[in-house]
């Protein structure tokens, strides 16, 4: 069986800390926010974040960089583009300059480019401003020279942040598109250009749908339906923060068309800034836990593939959280999709799995009825990959029961009545380091064929539940104690059936 191994290469049950995950990028030390600069190239997947090489607490906003060829196992390399008096460094997107628009390169060796926000420092002259910068690489990542010319777009904004850049072809022409926001209006910005350096505004969004915070982080791109090249949607990502459907920040995605002008959403419910947050239930949300942020999606991706990652954490107790020196980690890739559920395009997200290929399974149970109440499993792990397929039939909950020790657990339960998947961690172990911190998720999930399925990563410090094969997700970090292993199935309410259950890890 193949060992996981962390960012670093130790085997998990070499390290001391227990809250290191096995499986999920960390920095090795200090701290760590949003994914940046997503890209692949020759070979390799980039991953460059939002990170303070000086301390495990937000500042020294620079980008740091992590570099793999499977997405799962990450090599850290040095910071990519460092913070300077004058200014930080924030969000924002890389993209290879294949034809050498930019001129940064040449025909031979066409640049990277990246494109991040310049938090403008009170030692600037620009100082109090965010503006979007450059800077290239002709080494394929590895070292960053700043444009002399940046900023490249600046709108005298204070809150104008996270420049997402693609390539557009097609009926409008050819030619780099940024997305970024206007983060206060809850708005995104849509701008062209032909060599990076210089940008022509498109068109505005929003606000729509879910307002109650700044808008972050923005993304656009086009999936087709089904797997059919003639039936596609743009997705329009929207981070926002607070606001979330769970509390504090989280990610909303509409749906719709982009005419390489502007986008139109077919999923805005409200429209306009809203206050009641009365229908954020009928929102797209990316996920309806409390730790997937900031998440954005690959570029220059082989097969046309459409991986994002998100930061597994929220601004609410993102500071706080008890890990040494190191905080924060990425949620596992997801790779997204569209699939047409009840005639209407729905979201899917699968996450690339580091189990995969791994074997034997440390517990493979087959079909058996459900007597009401919990069943320890023979299987214990703090590292796994649990898939398991309920037919609750006429009871009134069927879960999971994961990371128990005595007094901790960590609950996953359907409520068959309400049609309700909930994810408690309540009792997960260490909650008291913030307030905010102790929650129940709640998505509603409809049983397909009376069956549900659920995937669930454990890994440490973090639970991430697919739900019907990705249909819903559910991310929520967790701090159990050293004993917290134990795995449970439980049924409340005669009637229930295991179809199938599998412990990897
Ligand atoms: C999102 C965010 C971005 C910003 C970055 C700063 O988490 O607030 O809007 O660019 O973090 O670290």
């Amino acid at each position: 069986m193949k060992t996981l191994t962390t960012a670093a290469g130790t085997p998990p049950a070499a390290i001391s800390d227990p809250y290191r995950p096995a499986f999920h990028y960390t920095a090795e030390r200090n701290w760590l926010n949003d994914p940046n600069g997503l890209v692949y190239l020759n070979g390799t997947y980039h991953l460059f974040y939002q990170h303070n090489p000086f301390g495990p607490d937000w500042g020294n906003m620079s980008w740091g960089h992590a570099t793999s060829e499977d997405l799962l196992n990450w090599d850290e390399q040095p910071v990519a583009i460092p913070c300077d008096e004058h200014e930080a460094i924030f969000s924002g997107s890389a993209v290879f300059d294949e034809f050498n628009t930019s001129g940064f390169g040449t025909a031979a060796n066409p640049p990277l480019v990246a494109i991040y926000t310049s938090a403008y420092t009170g030692a600037s002259p620009l100082a109090g401003r965010q503006a979007q910068s450059l800077a290239y690489s002709l080494d394929e990542g590895l070292t960053w020279t700043k444009y002399h010319g940046n900023p490249v777009l600046d709108r005298a904004s204070a809150e104008f942040r996270d420049p997402k850049v693609f390539w557009y072809d097609g009926g409008a022409g050819s030619y780099w598109v940024m997305v970024a926001v206007e983060a206060v209006q809850r708005q995104v910005v849509l701008y062209k250009s032909d060599d990076l350096k210089a940008w022509k505004h498109l068109s505005t969004f929003g606000p729509a749908n879910a307002t109650g915070g700044v808008w972050e982080c923005p993304d656009l791109f086009e999936l087709p339906v089904d797997g059919d090249p003639q039936d596609t949607r743009w997705v329009l990502i929207v981070n926002l923060n607070p606001g979330g459907i769970a509390g504090g920040s989280a990610g909303q995605y509409f749906l719709g068309t982009f005419d390489g002008v502007a986008f139109r959403s077919e999923s805005t419910v409200t429209a306009g800034l809203q206050t009641d947050g009365s229908r954020m239930r009928e929102y797209g949300w990316l996920d309806w836990g409390r730790d997937y942020y900031a998440a954005v999606s690959f570029s220059n991706m082989p097969d046309g593939r459409r991986v994002m990652i998100g930061w597994m954490n929220n601004w609410d107790y993102a500071r706080e959280t008890p890990t040494g020196d190191w905080r924060s980690t990425m949620s596992l890739p997801r790779e997204v999709s569209l699939i047409r559920v009840d005639g209407k395009p729905a979201l899917r997200q699968q996450a690339i799995d580091p189990f995969s290929g791994l074997g034997p399974a440390q517990l493979q149970l087959g079909p058996q009825a459900l007597a009401t109440g919990v069943m320890p499993l023979p299987a214990a792990s703090e590292v796994a990959r649990i898939d398991v397929e309920f037919r609750p039939g006429t009871a009134d909950s069927v879960g999971l029961l994961l990371a128990t020790a005595d007094t901790e657990r960590t609950v996953i339960r359907y409520d068959v009545a309400e049609g309700i998947l909930r994810l408690d961690r309540r009792e997960s172990g260490n909650v008291k380091f913030h307030d905010a911190f102790p929650s129940i998720e709640t998505v509603a999930v409809p049983l397909q064929d009376g069956r549900l399925g659920l995937r669930v990563y454990l890994d440490r410090c973090s639970v991430e539940v697919f739900a019907q094969d990705g249909l819903a997700t559910v991310t929520d970090l967790v701090f159990p104690s050293r004993a917290g292993t134990a795995l449970a199935v439980f049924a409340q309410g005669e009637g229930a059936h295991l179809v199938a259950l599998d412990v990897v890890g």
